[in-house]
């Protein structure tokens, strides 16, 4: 039998009749989804709609047909507009690049229903084995500890934390690299607060010698003693530990480091006569950094810093954290702040925050504008009544005469003088 009825007949190839056949609506636009059935000389449609406004939407129909069926549900697309996409070389999508979204999402979410029996096969949890839920992750909570950080009962945490949280969870290595002040250190103390789990914080920015890092011995009342330095404590206490700005540490602690980066390595303490300390199951690790991978754009912003190699970074999960939104910030400001800020006065300052980080980036000023500086300057302000007196201290003083005039400028745009 010929193929009039197809859209594409081309060479005759079945082939050719897979692919995404869309049309424009008001909203956006509609399509339907040709790709091979899972037996022989079937075809699955799938069919779903895409939002002007609300970006790609997800599948609404998912059906197996049979040739003729496809043949004449083609017929029917064509009377109703739909035309096959095709990219400039004017070659349809190839299935497997059409079926990977699909089936992406059947094994996702197959993941995520065996986890969720996982979970619900687990013991009841004792006292000490509660959890706390963190966005919409459960996190078990450690025993108390005197280096359990405080609550920031201010503290926002975005949905975009979520995936950072669950890999805290599964105990994977996490680094967190971004600007000065973007909330890297903060986002673990107050994961680690919520869930009671002690931290250890190590910089790397300054004296940190890998004796501090790693043990030393000496000499207490006559006798030899060995100390642990931050990571086999971490390691044998279940702490928490984020080395903070690792793109500055020496090589000899990023070797004891790479050690322990699976999640049940175990470091050799060479100076003790090896002896090997085991992960307590509560330990984490996390390393901060400002200029690693994705922000080596900003080297030189950052002087000293090294650049990480790509076996090492591999290692980690590394996420990028961007200052908060401007409508997240806000918030901050008046819970931070509560119950003196109030929201027109937030919603200016963080307006402010927002144009001071966009001439950062058209690199009109080169200091960024951390939500530190923000929130120091806002409480500065409400203390004297004048936002002016109060950028002295809290911004003007720390940054160059050319941007201190730049951000005047920003500020002035936002505030007028007072009558
Ligand atoms: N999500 C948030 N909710 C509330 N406050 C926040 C949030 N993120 C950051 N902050 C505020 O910003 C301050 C600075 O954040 P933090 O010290 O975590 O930044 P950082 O990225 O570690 O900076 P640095 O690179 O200088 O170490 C925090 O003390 C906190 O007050
Ligand atoms: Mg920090």
């Amino acid at each position: 039998m010929s193929t009039p009825d197809l859209i594409e007949p081309e060479d005759g190839n079945k082939d050719d009749n897979l692919g995404l056949y869309r049309r424009a609506t008001q909203d956006g636009a509609e399509w339907w989804r040709v790709s091979v059935g899972d037996r022989p000389e079937t075809y699955r449609l799938e069919h779903g709609a895409d939002d002007h406004e609300k970006g790609a939407g997800t599948v609404d129909i998912d059906l197996v047909v049979d040739e003729e069926n496809l043949r004449a549900k083609l017929k029917k697309w064509r009377r109703e507009g739909f035309a096959i996409e095709r990219n400039a070389a004017g070659e349809t999508a190839a299935p497997t690049r059409i079926a990977f979204m699909p089936e992406l999402q059947r094994a996702s979410a197959r993941m995520l229903a065996a986890k969720l029996r996982d979970a619900a096969g687990h013991a009841p949890h004792d006292a000490t084995t509660d959890s706390v839920r963190i966005g919409n992750v459960d996190v078990r909570c450690g025993a108390a500890h005197p280096l359990v950080p405080r609550v920031n009962p201010a503290y926002l945490f975005p949905a975009r934390f979520n995936d950072i949280v669950t890999d805290i969870v599964e105990n994977r290595r996490v680094m967190l690299i971004g600007h000065t002040g973007a909330g890297k250190t903060s986002l673990i103390e107050q994961v680690a607060a919520r869930s009671q789990h002690g931290v250890l914080r190590s910089n790397m920015n300054g004296q940190t010698t890998v004796g501090d890092f790693v043990g030393f011995w000496t000499v207490k009342g006559g006798e030899t003693l060995w100390v642990d330095g931050v990571l086999p404590t971490a390691m044998r206490e279940g702490l928490w530990l984020i080395v903070d700005e690792i793109d500055f540490a020496e090589p000899s602690i990023l070797a004891a480091l790479t050690a322990v980066l699976e999640p049940q390595g175990r470091l050799v303490l060479k100076e003790k006569g090896n002896e090997i300390v085991a992960p307590h199951p509560a330990f984490r690790l996390f390393a901060t950094a400002n200029a690693v991978g994705a922000m080596s754009q900003f080297r030189h912003l950052y002087q000293g810093a090294n650049l990480m190699n790509e076996a090492f970074l591999d290692r980690w999960r590394v996420y990028l954290l961007d200052y908060l939104l401007p409508t997240e910030e806000t918030d901050v400001l008046i819970r931070t702040l509560a119950p003196h800020m109030t929201r027109p006065l937030a919603t200016t300052l963080a307006a402010i925050a927002a144009d001071c980080r966009a001439a950062f980036a058209r690199e009109d000023l080169s200091s960024a504008f951390s939500t530190r500086r923000l929130l120091d300057w806002a409480e500065l302000m409400l203390r004297t009544g004048d936002p002016e007196r109060a950028a002295g201290p809290a911004i003007y003083a720390k940054v160059s005469p050319e941007d201190a005039a730049l951000i005047r400028g920003i500020i002035r745009h936002h505030i007028a003088p007072a009558a």
